[in-house]
């Protein structure tokens, strides 16, 4: 089964809930919600406030991915806004710890490579996650290129999973088109993420199952 979760930081920010309700008439699986705090990226996003906010305008799942340099210190008040599944990056150290604390409070774990981080950097950690998100661009801004060297890396994760006899979601983010989808599916991952690509669709719900592989 293949999941598309749509990106917001491709939405239209001044009618954020009539875009998320957009997505999910559309068929869109989850929703993807970028944090980031201008240290961990270059770049600057939405914090627990809004999510708490844009939470009504939806039944789906949130999928929120932490781009923040201290996620141990947020991760509470992300699951009390309303997180389904919180994502944070391994480069930020005090993995177990994160692990746990989300854990903790029955929230969906996950872990993030940027693209520079060698995949088995998460390895040791695999029995304890529900989802691996590969970065294939750099953390930070929406509309980017895909690319291409991250794809050996989703293999060898599936590899690994699939030896150890896990369900651990593999999710991939980052210039997610028809195209790449259909390479990062062959390649082993289950969780798509899409910013551009859906929400500057004329037909979002065409794309969501283009993106799928259905049409
Ligand atoms: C990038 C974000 C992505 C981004 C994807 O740092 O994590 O979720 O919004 O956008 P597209 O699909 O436009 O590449
Ligand atoms: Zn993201």
């Amino acid at each position: 089964m293949i999941y598309i979760s749509p990106s917001i930081l491709a939405c239209d920010f001044s009618k954020i809930g009539e875009e998320i309700k957009k997505v999910d008439a559309a068929g869109a699986d989850m929703i993807h919600v970028d944090v980031m705090d201008g240290h961990f990226v270059p770049n600057i996003t939405i914090g627990p406030p809004v999510i708490k906010k844009i939470r009504k305008a939806t039944a789906l799942p949130f999928d929120v991915h932490l781009m923040i340099s201290e996620p141990l210190r947020y991760t509470d008040i992300f699951c009390s806004s309303g997180a389904d599944s919180i994502t944070f990056h391994v480069e930020c150290g005090r993995t177990k710890e994160t692990i746990e604390a989300i854990k903790s409070r029955g929230v969906r774990t996950s872990l993030c490579v940027k693209p520079a981080t060698p995949v088995e950097s998460v390895f040791p950690y695999l029995d304890k996650l529900n989802m691996v998100l590969i970065m294939t661009v750099e953390p930070g801004f929406g509309g980017q290129s895909f690319m291409y060297d991250m794809l050996p890396k989703i293999r060898s994760l599936r590899q690994e999973i699939t030896k150890r006899g896990l369900g651990c979601d593999i999710e991939v983010d980052g210039g997610i088109n028809p195209t790449t989808a259909a390479l990062a599916i062959e390649a082993g991952a289950n969780v798509l993420v899409a910013g551009s690509a859906v929400f500057n669709a004329d037909d979002p719900g065409k794309m969501i199952k283009k993106l799928k592989g259905s049409i």
